[in-house]
């Protein structure tokens, strides 16, 4: 009878549409980073986690479940987004089931925390599998604009919906995965974020770690020159209430980027122009602009480098420095993709041609055209 019980209670895989259905209907709420500063400090309660999260995380999920399910028909039938569409399935199921648990109930909680770290490992290579899809759509049945334009709109969104239920799971498991509450080598921190990320330490260690790899492959590697601004507070050293790790994989991988492009620019001189990055608090925004003389990319590939379906990588890789805002203040609020009609409308509307020229080749000589 209990057994019974309990085999009605947790959530049948074939009820999954409907639940998807039923909390796609919710909005997800936004946290702001004062929201994730003040839970993880003063009271951070394991028992108003499980309840926040038990309700936004199948809100999260749903949303961009939906959307994944209105993808190409063969992007979506590829057995990698399959894959990852099993994962999503399998998640929402798991939290869905301590939907009627009682919050006074500790072997739940306990039991919920654990389900969070199962959950969070479980979708650690959604990008490469993602990616994986893209590639095997587009060897089967090539790249056309509306098709390439549709998994634009998707992978931006599916990213940013990712990183912020990763930032959920992070939270909670860091809070309360463990027996102490408090990082020892970060015990500062607020799970994953740094109320005071010194930003210059992080770009200069973004910039040692590039260096390590452009030394070992060409011997050599551009400097770095680093200036600095605090508009904000002058003379105040540069601190942002961020997540360092997220901070150090954007200026890393541009590192890697800028590097490349000296080393080859410059190759059969053997004298390499440093890397030039300026750093800038204002009163809203910290910008980091990074500057090289690795011969630059041509105004006409630009639009290349954003589009997941035109990379020529052979194992693709997300580009996030543009995709996340580096928005720093304590008011800065989390950007959440939400499933409505207008997201519907971007996957089912019936696009025709695009309504740009495309060039049906690449100008060969740009010296005549410029003549012209
Ligand atoms: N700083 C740069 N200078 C010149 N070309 C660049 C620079 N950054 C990126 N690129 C070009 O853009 C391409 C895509 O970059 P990226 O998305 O980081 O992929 P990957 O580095 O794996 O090739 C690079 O292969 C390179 O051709
Ligand atoms: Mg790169």
């Amino acid at each position: 009878m209990r057994l019974l019980r309990a085999l009605l209670r947790s959530v049948s895989p074939a009820t999954i549409p409907q639940q998807v259905d039923f909390y796609c209907r919710f909005s997800p709420s936004p946290l702001s980073m004062k929201q994730f500063l003040d839970f993880g400090s003063d009271n951070a309660c394991e028992k108003t986690s499980f309840m926040f999260l038990r309700q936004e995380l199948p809100v999260r999920l749903a949303n961009i479940m939906k959307e994944i399910s209105l993808l190409p028909d063969n992007l979506l039938k590829t057995p990698s987004v399959q894959l990852v569409q099993s994962w999503y399935v399998q998640s929402l199921q798991e939290i869905l089931d301590f939907k009627d648990k009682s919050a006074e109930d500790a072997e739940a909680i306990s039991c919920f925390t654990d389900t969070v770290i199962t959950i969070r490992n479980r979708h650690n290579d959604v990008i490469p599998t993602m990616a994986q899809g893209v590639i095997e759509y587009k060897d089967h049945y090539g790249v056309d604009p509306v098709t390439s334009q549709n998994v634009q709109y998707f992978l931006d969104r599916f990213f940013m919906s990712r990183i912020s239920i990763r930032m959920l799971l992070n939270q909670h498991t860091l809070l309360f995965g463990g027996k102490v509450k408090v990082n020892p080598a970060h015990p500062k921190h607020i799970g994953s974020i740094d109320p005071k990320c010194s930003v210059v330490e992080v770009i200069k260690d973004g910039y040692e770690n590039a260096k390590t790899l452009c030394d070992l492959y060409y011997m050599n590697s551009p400097e770095l020159v680093l200036e600095e601004r605090n508009v904000k507070s002058p003379g105040q050293p540069m601190q942002v209430v961020y997540v360092p790790s997220h901070l150090y994989y954007m200026v890393f991988e541009l590192f890697k980027n800028a590097m490349r492009a000296t080393m080859e620019h410059h190759a059969d001189r053997d004298i390499y122009p440093p890397i030039h990055v300026h750093v800038t608090l204002g009163n809203e925004d910290l910008t980091v602009k990074m500057c090289d003389r690795g011969g630059g990319v041509p105004l006409r590939k630009i639009d290349r480098l954003f589009n997941y379906m035109y990379s020529t990588a052979p194992r693709p890789r997300v580009e996030t420095s543009r995709a996340t805002p580096l928005a720093l203040s304590t008011e800065s609020v989390e950007r959440l993709p939400v499933y409505n009609k207008s997201a519907w409308r971007h996957y089912t509307a019936n696009h025709e041609a695009d309504d740009w020229c495309v060039p049906s080749s690449e100008p060969k000589d740009m010296t005549t055209f410029r003549s012209i």
